[in-house]
């Protein structure tokens, strides 16, 4: 059998990015991707630790493909991420089909583990750098749409958010210099690509510092944004500590930085805030919204929340729900609270909210936020909006799929537009999910 890998990734966007880095690192050493798990000799699961749920999938899927090794007694397992770099050896003990753990900053070494694995040896490289960014590799395309991609411009985290696991399975956290962006952003525009998203934990706290140029996040967007004004921009994570006027006077100057910013709130109430030590209050908050509504009156916005964090009360849920409500996403995602073990939630306070009372409080936040959606779209109803085509849509090929600059998905007949191309759309109907129009 050819040396083939197969590579299936859970998890954020980060992930997304890495698995590509993966396949690069690895092509070179003579492995050629496939989408066909059957023909692998090499399977690599990219995995996620934020939610127990997450590692719970993890687990079961390796159930799933373990016939997989009766069948090719050669065929070798790996566990890459953030999970890899949680668990460690105590991988290889639970599962004895694991052959090869390695954790987010050890992909360089992945050729000579997958060879120690081929000798018969169990491999395990869990070392996090503090400079590692994978700067000079160029990622191996995997999208199937070849317009939009994501360029990773950050690793890692020094925010120390009381229940996050991601400081401690991404390590500490470095920017990538601005050139080697720059170049990735430059190539995938030259083959094509109408959109990159530049990603980080907290990308407001992107930081150069080179012998010739000294570069905040600002500073970057910009250049990306310089690069051809018919490439999109987008990006994602914003902290709400962080976010400067600067930033958002970079983005409402530049038509082809998208008007939409992912701000995760994690809460509406300020004792919760304090506890998850995320240094910002529920009116500091606002006033980042209310700056981002005065400096770029069309941008949308999205959330993150979570409910049933240790001692969140009846009082602190409201105080949520009522942050939502004035903010108007126009999307949120919401999680349950999981305790993850080793960090500061864990060791210092008490996972007190009973299960089902999380339960109750995010079924409740959820269909708030289904009215709060749909009101933001039926708003979009009437309005015209530029629409890069991703693809067709799912259900039908008489239809084009692709997005707004706010992010909103849009589908529309096809007529003779091709992915990659800009079309303005008139807006006349929207389902729960999309935005429903026709060219104009
Ligand atoms: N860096 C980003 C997001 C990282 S994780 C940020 O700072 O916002 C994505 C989301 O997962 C977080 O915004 C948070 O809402 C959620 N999350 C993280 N840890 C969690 C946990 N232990 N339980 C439930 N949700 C969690
Ligand atoms: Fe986690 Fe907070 Fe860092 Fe986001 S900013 S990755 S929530 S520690
Ligand atoms: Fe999960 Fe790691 Fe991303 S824990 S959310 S895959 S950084």
């Amino acid at each position: 059998m050819s040396k083939k890998v197969y590579i299936e990734t859970y998890g954020c966007q980060m992930n997304v990015a890495d698995s590509e880095v993966v396949v690069s690192i690895l092509s070179e050493a003579g492995y050629e991707p496939t989408d066909n798990i059957k023909e692998a000799g090499l399977i690599l699961i990219n995995t996620c630790s934020i939610r127990d749920n997450a590692e719970q999938r993890i687990w079961g899927r390796l159930t799933a493909i373990s016939y997989l090794k009766k069948q090719n007694k050669d065929l070798k397992i790996g566990i890459i991420g953030c999970m890899a770099e949680r668990l460690k050896e105590k991988l290889i003990e639970t599962d004895q089909l694991v052959d090869i753990v390695v954790g987010p900053d050890a992909y360089r070494e992945l050729p000579l583990l997958v060879a120690e694995a081929e000798s018969g040896h169990k491999a395990v490289n869990v070392l996090l750098s503090r400079e590692e960014t994978y700067s000079d590799i160029s990622p191996v395309r995997m999208d199937k749409n070849g317009v939009s991609s994501f360029v990773s411009i950050m690793r890692g985290c020094n925010n120390m958010c009381a229940y996050c696991v991601v400081p401690y399975v991404r390590g500490a956290e470095r920017s990538r210099n601005p050139e080697s962006i720059l170049k990735e952003v430059k190539e995938l525009f030259a083959h094509g690509y109408r959109e990159v998203t530049l990603l980080g934990q907290n990308v407001d706290s992107y930081k150069w510092e080179g012998n010739k140029v000294n570069m905040g996040f600002h500073d970057l967007l910009e250049k990306v944004a310089l690069v051809n004004p018919l490439l999109r921009v987008r990006f994602s994570t914003s902290h709400p500590k962080d976010i400067s006027d600067e930033l958002l006077h970079t983005i409402a100057r530049h038509e082809n930085i998208c008007k939409h910013i992912h701000l995760p709130a994690q809460s509406g109430s300020n004792p919760i805030l304090k506890l998850m030590n995320r240094e910002y209050s529920r009116e500091g908050y606002m006033e980042r919204v209310s700056a981002i509504r005065t400096i770029i009156p069309e941008c949308s916005l999205s959330t993150d929340m979570i409910t049933g964090f240790c001692t969140e009360t009846d009082e602190d849920h409201k105080e949520s729900l009522s942050l939502m409500e004035w903010g108007g996403f126009d999307f949120a995602y919401m999680f349950k609270y999981s305790e993850r073990p080793g960090t500061k939630a864990a060791r210092k306070y008490k996972d007190d909210v009973p299960e089902n009372i999380k339960s109750a409080r995010l079924s409740e936040m959820i269909s708030l936020q289904n009215k709060i959606s749909a009101k933001s779209k039926k708003k979009d109803i009437g309005m015209v909006f530029v629409v890069l085509v991703e693809g067709f849509s799912k259900r039908s090929g008489e239809f084009l799929s692709g997005r707004t600059s706010q992010n909103k998905v849009v589908v529309f007949p096809s007529g003779n537009y091709q992915r990659g191309e800009y079309v303005k759309v008139l807006i006349e109907k929207c389902t729960s999910a999309t935005l429903i129009g026709k060219s104009i």
